[in-house]
């Protein structure tokens, strides 16, 4: 999408607010490896200023988790990979899921623990081996507590376990991580949790910027590409990724298990060999895909279901280590001001009054590495999801034939 018009300008502001307005299904994920973040009080109205309705942590911050009660925000907490191995103790994960979590409900609604971050793509072993047996553990918690029904286990994978990513018909898993994947999607389909992935064309077309197009991979007009395998036909590399992810999936059997995508994202900056990270690239790649989101079509291997989508993130987080561009994925500054123009109208609320000053969270992953993003995003969740019971609601999420809303731009 170019915006070349004011007239076209207009019509993007106009149909930005839409996908805020009347989607009212967008989270955020919430990182903080910074130390210039607003206090969390005052990032209460940013949140909803932008229609969020889901907000990510990579920990339990219990500033963020007081300040944000009966705010009618859901959360996903998260348990940093340095807690997996003592989790494995039953009464260490009761123990956990009481002060983390229970202590926080009814007000503020946590409806996922997502356990380790991009665990497997680590290559420790030690570490997971431990990931499924603390994701049993914080479940059995959940259950021997009467929460298993309003708050689901599970955990965020780097799109690295993918072995075979193209063309998406031909999807799947590193063989080495295959019996644990399929360990943990056995888990999943038990207890009805969701199989979640971190996407992000943008890695993609930054260690090809020659061969891959950016129009292909920022949602563009182009004529995309076909599946030899399928036949379906990819207008843009995000769902392909999905696609490939689904493939992956469905080769070990588990069809049915509910895919969400927890980071995507696009980052406004870069070094000068990061292809691609610019503000006005950033801003067509979330802004296209906020509105795809909110059209409520799903991939074209699952037409018919919700994409749940997180896209990264918040703010700019100073800290981060790596190259420029992992500081630079936030759709707000620490002041809460707009890093680029998405129509979100966040004027007059006062952010940075509230001073800031907030330490950096222990939870998060500090991710280094050039493949991986994951401190922070932005979640598009279904309407009415958390309504539900749990087991019937994800179920629905992943065959739901939802209303289209077009946007033509
Ligand atoms: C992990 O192992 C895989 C398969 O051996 C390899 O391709 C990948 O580069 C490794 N990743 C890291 C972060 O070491
Ligand atoms: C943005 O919000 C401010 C303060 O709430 C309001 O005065 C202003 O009219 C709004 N601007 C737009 C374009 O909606
Ligand atoms: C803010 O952080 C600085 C540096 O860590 C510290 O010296 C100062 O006391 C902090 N201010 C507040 C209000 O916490």
């Amino acid at each position: 999408m170019e915006l070349r018009s004011p007239l076209r300008l207009a019509l993007f502001l106009f149909s930005a607010a839409l996908v805020l307005n009347s989607a009212s299904s967008l989270g955020i994920n919430y990182g903080q490896i910074a130390n210039n973040l607003p206090h969390p009080e005052s990032v209460v109205p940013l949140v909803k200023s932008i229609g969020v309705r889901s907000v990510k942590l990579y920990d339990a911050d219990p500033r963020v988790l007081k300040a944000f009660a009966n705010s009618g925000v859901d959360f996903i907490v998260s348990l940093g990979n340095e807690n997996l191995a003592r989790m494995r103790d039953s009464k260490q994960a009761l123990a956990w899921v009481k002060s983390n979590v229970q202590c926080y409900l009814p007000a503020t609604k946590i409806t996922f623990i997502a356990i380790g971050n991009e665990v497997l793509t680590l290559n420790d072993s030690a570490l997971s081996a431990n990931l499924l047996p603390a994701m049993e553990s914080v479940h059995a918690a959940l259950v021997s507590l009467n929460l298993d029904k309003q708050v689901a286990v599970t955990t965020a994978h780097n799109l690295a376990i993918l072995d075979v990513s193209y063309p998406p018909s031909a999807g799947s898993f590193r063989r080495d991580l295959a019996p644990k994947l399929s360990c943990i999607l056995d888990f999943h389909s038990k207890v009805g949790s969701p199989f979640l992935i971190n996407a992000y064309p943008f890695f993609a077309y930054k260690s090809n910027p020659k061969q891959v197009q950016l129009d292909f991979v920022l949602f563009g007009p182009g004529s995309g590409i076909v599946d030899q395998g399928s036949g379906l036909h990819y207008d843009n590399m995000f769902h392909a990724q999905v696609d490939a992810a689904y493939a992956a999936m469905e080769k070990l059997g588990y069809k049915n298990v509910c895919l969400q995508i927890s980071e995507t994202g696009w980052p406004s900056k870069g070094d000068a060999d990061e292809a691609g990270a610019t503000p006005d690239n950033a801003r067509q790649y979330n802004g296209n895909l906020m509105k795809l989101v909110a059209a409520k079509k799903g991939t074209p291997m699952r037409p018919n279901a919700d994409l749940n989508v997180h896209v990264f993130a918040l703010f700019n987080e100073n800290q981060k280590t790596g190259p420029t561009s992992e500081r630079n994925f936030g759709l707000f500054k620490p002041d809460g001001t707009p890093v680029y123009n998405l129509g979100f109208n966040t004027t007059g609320l006062g952010l940075g009054l509230v001073s800031g000053n907030s330490s950096v969270s222990d939870g998060g992953t500090a991710s280094s590495g050039s493949d991986s993003s994951s401190d922070g995003y932005l979640a598009i969740t279904a309407n009415g999801a958390e309504r539900l019971p749990l087991k019937g609601a994800l179920s629905i999420l992943c065959m739901a034939v939802s209303a289209v809303v077009a946007f033509h731009l």
